[in-house]
């Protein structure tokens, strides 16, 4: 399959080592100095663009990728106030476009127990809960995109918390995210439940990098070919 990427950072090599190790050809590389090439007759011909970039290029991105008629695969994190306008491209204009906060099967596996102890924990009112997520230094957005769709699944199931605060919470109703960047850690996310008399918490630690961008190649081959907004939920089924 030809892929092109968007964004040639850390991520976008590593998916670049992957891609190729899965037989698939790399057509267009896109990165701050040569945008002019998403109108290449290379870009156009990608099944698929893969973007990695930055929280404030994301979206001008995904309108450029929609212009040229190739369909994103985006993980670039801290663009969601732009929502909106994506899902409305794919609705009402047929662009296609898989969006994951994690593209890692260990984190999707996570946010599925998170869900899950969140359901249980709802009716033990005597626990209160809190997040930390520890990242590299080198990181633009907080929390992450990972920790604010964990703080999401906590919100939809806890009938007693119905906000996320970064750091500090304002009231007993607000779910505090304690955000650290420290060296080149590649992600760690804890949900920590306490009582008077105990904790139960559930953390996953990113080794390396490699579950991110081997998730993002999946997620390519299944995008590829079909229309709409997409996510690991359509992906994964469980
Ligand atoms: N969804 C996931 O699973 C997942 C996993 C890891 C990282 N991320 C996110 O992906 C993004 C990139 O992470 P990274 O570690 O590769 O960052 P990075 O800083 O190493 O790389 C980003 C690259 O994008 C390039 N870039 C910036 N603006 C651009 C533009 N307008 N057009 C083209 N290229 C541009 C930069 O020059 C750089 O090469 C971040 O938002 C990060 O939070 C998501």
């Amino acid at each position: 399959m030809k892929i092109a990427l968007v964004g040639y950072g850390k991520m976008g090599r590593e998916i670049e080592q992957i891609a190729l190790s899965r037989g698939h050809e790399i057509v267009s590389i896109i990165d701050v100095n040569n945008e002019a090439d998403f109108e290449s007759e290379a870009f156009k011909s990608a099944a698929v663009a893969i973007e990695f970039t930055s929280p404030h290029s994301a979206l001008n991105n995904f309108r450029r990728c929609f212009a040229a008629g190739v369909p994103v695969v985006a993980g670039t994190t801290g663009w969601l106030e732009h929502m909106a306008e994506v899902k409305q491209a794919c609705e009402k204009e047929g662009k296609t476009f898989f969006y994951a906060s994690n593209f890692s099967l260990g984190v999707n596996i996570f946010f599925a127990l998170n869900n899950y102890l969140a359901k249980i924990m709802n009716q033990y009112p005597d626990y209160d809960v809190k997040m930390e997520e520890v990242h590299h230094i080198h990181k633009l957005d907080a929390p992450s995109g990972t920790a604010i769709t964990l703080a999401e699944g906590v919100l939809e199931n806890i009938d007693r918390k119905s906000a996320w605060m970064l750091e500090t919470a304002e009231s007993e109703t607000d779910l505090p995210i304690h955000c650290i960047r420290q060296g080149e850690v590649p992600g760690i996310h804890e949900i920590i439940y306490e009582s008077e008399v105990d904790t139960i918490s559930i953390k996953h630690d990113a080794k390396s990098r490699k579950g991110f961008a081997l998730g993002a190649v999946v997620a390519a081959e299944f995008t590829a070919g079909k229309k709409g907004f997409l996510g690991m939920g359509d992906m994964l089924k469980f």
